[in-house]
């Protein structure tokens, strides 16, 4: 791992940033804490607070045990269901900024709705929180899909890809208030600023990771075009398509000039043994599911009966009990150092997981899990 003193003067490469300052093949983060439940969409009593208290234990947690980073979900609006689930949520840069100020080597990400921040506010809170965390701050842009959320800040969604078109505004404008350029003006269709001055610029010479996680072709399309990483679902059953995946991916990026890595997210229940590890994620997330929540995300999506058929309706609602998707590894230690491995050696950089209670089920993956993948040869030793 890069330790570094940390002067103001310190100068960090682009690459440094990517690598999140450590020499780790494959990265870990913790996803979704900000949020009461995080991505368990359960009654269970020890499910997620989501409150500052937690969060701050937490994040202290990750950094000591050598954790590369917090990736929060941008949400406004809880989905009801008996939980109110993603009810009560800490605004992310925010939320960041916090972390930042309290952890030593961490990478805290912002989880930001491109339509409703102004860029220039938006850039130099991204700058503020940089500084604050001295080069550990990532911007992971989201253009939004929840018309609820929208509606509550009177703003109108537009037509999917121009919401990506606008981001890509939003996003050109953020960069050249980081760039080196004191005074510019910015003329686009959407966005139009005059007189632009913004210092300070981010933190070190390099500017905040972005990432992104678009899954529509216009979305990985932008993810390609901009970001540095790229998170993607990865399969459970094939690990041959996770590698495909990633080189495309890789290919597609280089071919216009670019570095990307390709992340992806999984929900984690880990217990001494496979059977032990079953029973909890059947409690937790089925007998105990909050299937009404659980209906009302899907209904926001679309998906119902009538709308996909009774297997698939009932698929999805697994699916999205469990941390409203994403790989689910459910299994004893050497099981899911097993399946993190494998993700590795797909040439996935990295993975952000939830638990369904962070603070209680953390200490045993680390002191279980993470030395198996430092024997597997993924990860080091922390020093
Ligand atoms: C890791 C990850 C994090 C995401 N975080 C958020 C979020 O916090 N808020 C949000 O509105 N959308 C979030 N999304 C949704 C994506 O930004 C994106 O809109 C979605 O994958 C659909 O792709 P599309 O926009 O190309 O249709 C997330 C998706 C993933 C996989």
């Amino acid at each position: 791992m890069n330790v570094r003193a940390a002067p103001s003067d310190t100068r960090f490469s682009m690459r440094e940033r990517m690598a999140m300052y450590t020499d780790n093949a494959l990265k870990i983060g913790l996803f979704g804490a900000n949020c009461s439940s995080g991505r368990a969409v359960t009654l269970v009593p020890e499910r997620w607070t989501g409150n500052w208290e937690d969060n701050l234990q937490l994040a202290r947690m990750a950094d000591d045990a050598g954790i590369e980073f917090m990736l929060p979900v941008g949400r406004w609006k809880g989905y009801g269901g008996d939980t109110d689930y993603m009810g009560t949520t800490l605004e992310t840069i925010t939320w960041a900024t916090g972390l930042l100020a309290q952890t030593k080597r961490l990478i805290v990400f912002g989880t930001v709705h491109a339509p409703l921040f102004h860029p220039l506010i938006a850039a130099k809170q991204f700058v503020t929180a940089d500084q604050v965390g001295e080069g550990r701050f990532g911007l992971n842009i989201v253009v939004g899909w929840n018309e609820d959320e929208f509606q509550m800040f009177g703003v109108t969604q537009r037509e999917h890809d121009a919401r990506y078109d606008y981001a890509q505004e939003w996003l050109d404008a953020i960069k050249m208030a980081w760039g080196p350029q004191e005074d510019f003006d910015f003329d686009g269709q959407y966005i139009k600023l005059k007189k632009v001055r913004a210092k300070p610029k981010p933190f070190g010479g390099a500017r905040p990771l972005i990432m992104n996680a678009g899954a529509s072709p216009t979305g990985r399309a932008f993810a390609i075009r901009n970001c540095d990483a790229f998170f993607t679902n990865a399969s459970r059953t094939s690990m041959e398509d996770n590698a495909q995946r990633v080189k495309e991916a890789k290919e597609e990026a280089r071919s216009q000039g670019r570095e990307l890595d390709v992340y992806t997210v999984g929900v984690v229940t880990c217990r001494p043994t496979q059977k032990e590890a079953e029973e909890y994620y059947r409690y937790a997330t089925i007998e105990n599911g909050d299937w009404s929540a659980v209906d009302g995300i899907l209904a926001k999506k679309n998906i119902s009966v009538a709308t996909v058929g009774e297997e698939e309706f009932q698929r999805q609602r697994h699916h999205y009990a469990h941390g409203m998707g994403g790989l689910l590894m459910v299994g004893d230690p050497d099981r899911i150092a097993q399946t993190l491995a494998d993700l590795s050696r797909a040439g996935l950089r990295g993975i952000g997981f939830s638990f369904v209670n962070y603070l209680n089920e953390l200490p045993y993956f680390c002191d279980e899990v993470l030395p198996r993948l430092e024997r597997m040869g993924v990860r080091q030793r922390r020093r």
